[in-house]
């Protein structure tokens, strides 16, 4: 039998599903530093899927020789391969980023997401293929926490902690969204390409699964179990910067902008408050601790504003420093003649006068932040 063809590498695919519209599956594979591991994945792909019309991508940030790998092995299996790699410099969005461009080369009407490194096993995806097919599923959750599944390819306490931990805090933050999904944080599974603006997507790391079923329209979603192995080669990339990163993600899926930044700006009052209650402790006069004190408040708020409330990766965040940090200064013209007012005429405790001339300074920063910094 004559091979199929393996079509050129990043072949643009004008309109999905044209090319190759007997297709019923693109497997798409984030890769980053896998070469031990592209060789046995694809066999075991080719195996998998010898009952199905499937081609596979890889979206490639390895600088380790994995795109040459995967080029060699390809040769030697029936399914299509292409490999999408991405060069130092265009990694955007880390995993989270590969799988959304993943999505965008797709040409058949199912994608199923999978990890390099054989912690998900390949025979699955026909189970995945069957439950969309049977239920009419727009996502089919590979999960380890349903009958079938099992975890214990998570390595150590802390792993499986923080893989339930934050599966609870999702489930917890959406509860209807999810409603159905027992493993939030699955790298597996599938998805009916056109049920879902994948286009649309924003994808930060390693939660795609999550921002697929928390920005969607309601999603018709089944689970098949299946083991978690251990990583066939080579370490995770997974660290405690993914964590943070997926923490902050879940908060600003969840909490609107307005109250992201009524958080930060209350935060910023402990410093405020402590700064001014200390400086004027050690002598200085309370409207030069005030002075002080905001700037350190000003600086912490900033952190938290790009952190947390304005997540924008343009510009330069030292470019925005200066024009924040006036703008909030600005509270000063209403603070500290109230704080005069409040101490010096009327007696009112230092601590007590800086809480008062906070909160009545919060609503206008607000308004001015808003509408001149970040111009939303
Ligand atoms: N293209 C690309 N770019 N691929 C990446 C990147 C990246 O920046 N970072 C990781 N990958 C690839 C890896 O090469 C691997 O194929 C897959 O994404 C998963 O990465 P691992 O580093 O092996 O992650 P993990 O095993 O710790 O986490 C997996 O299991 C978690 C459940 O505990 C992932 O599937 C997570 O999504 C999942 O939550
Ligand atoms: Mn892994």
């Amino acid at each position: 039998l004559p091979r199929p063809r393996n079509p050129p590498d990043d072949e643009p695919v004008p309109v999905r599903g044209v090319r190759g519209p007997h297709l019923q599956v693109s497997v798409v594979v984030p890769t980053r530093n896998e070469v031990h591991n592209v060789a046995p994945l694809l066999r075991r792909l080719d195996a998998a899927l010898a009952g199905v019309a499937g081609e596979v991508i890889f979206v490639d940030d390895s600088d380790d020789g994995t795109q040459r790998e995967i080029e060699r092995v390809r040769a030697t299996v029936r399914l299509p391969v292409r490999i999408h790699h991405r060069a130092a410099g265009q990694r955007a969005g880390g995993l989270g980023g590969a799988v959304t461009e993943g999505f965008a080369l797709c040409a058949a009407p199912f994608a199923v997401i999978i990890d390099g490194d054989l912690q998900h096993p390949p025979e699955t995806i026909p189970d995945l293929l069957a439950a969309a097919v049977r239920d009419g599923a727009d996502v089919v959750v590979a999960s380890r926490y349903v009958a079938g599944g099992s975890a214990s390819g998570l390595s150590g306490t802390v792993r499986h902690f923080v893989s339930s931990g934050s599966n609870l805090l999702c489930r917890l933050a959406f509860p209807r969204r999810l409603r159905g999904v027992s493993d939030v944080m699955s790298g597996f599974f599938l998805v009916r390409v056109a049920a879902v603006d994948t286009a649309g997507l924003r994808p930060d790391g390693y939660k795609i699964l999550l921002e697929l079923l928390a920005t969607a329209g309601q999603l018709r979603v089944r689970e098949v179990g299946y083991t978690f192995a251990e990583r066939h080669a080579g370490a995770s990339n997974a660290s405690m910067t993914e964590g943070l990163r997926f923490a902050r993600r879940l908060f600003a899926l969840r909490v609107p902008r307005a109250a992201r930044f009524a958080l930060v700006g209350a935060s910023g009052t402990a410093p405020n408050l402590l700064g001014t209650a200390a400086l004027h402790h050690l002598g200085l006069h309370y409207l030069a601790a005030a002075i002080i004190a905001t700037q350190a408040a000003i600086a912490w708020n900033f952190v938290g504003c790009e952190l947390l409330v304005w997540d924008r990766r343009d510009g330069s965040r030292l470019r925005r420093y200066p024009t924040f940090a006036l703008l909030n200064n600005l509270d000063l013209v209403i603070r500290l003649p109230l704080l005069a007012l409040l101490v010096g005429r009327w007696g009112v405790g230092v601590g007590i006068a800086t809480l008062l001339s906070l909160a009545a300074a919060v609503l206008v920063r607000y308004l001015v932040v808003d509408r001149l910094v970040y111009r939303t």
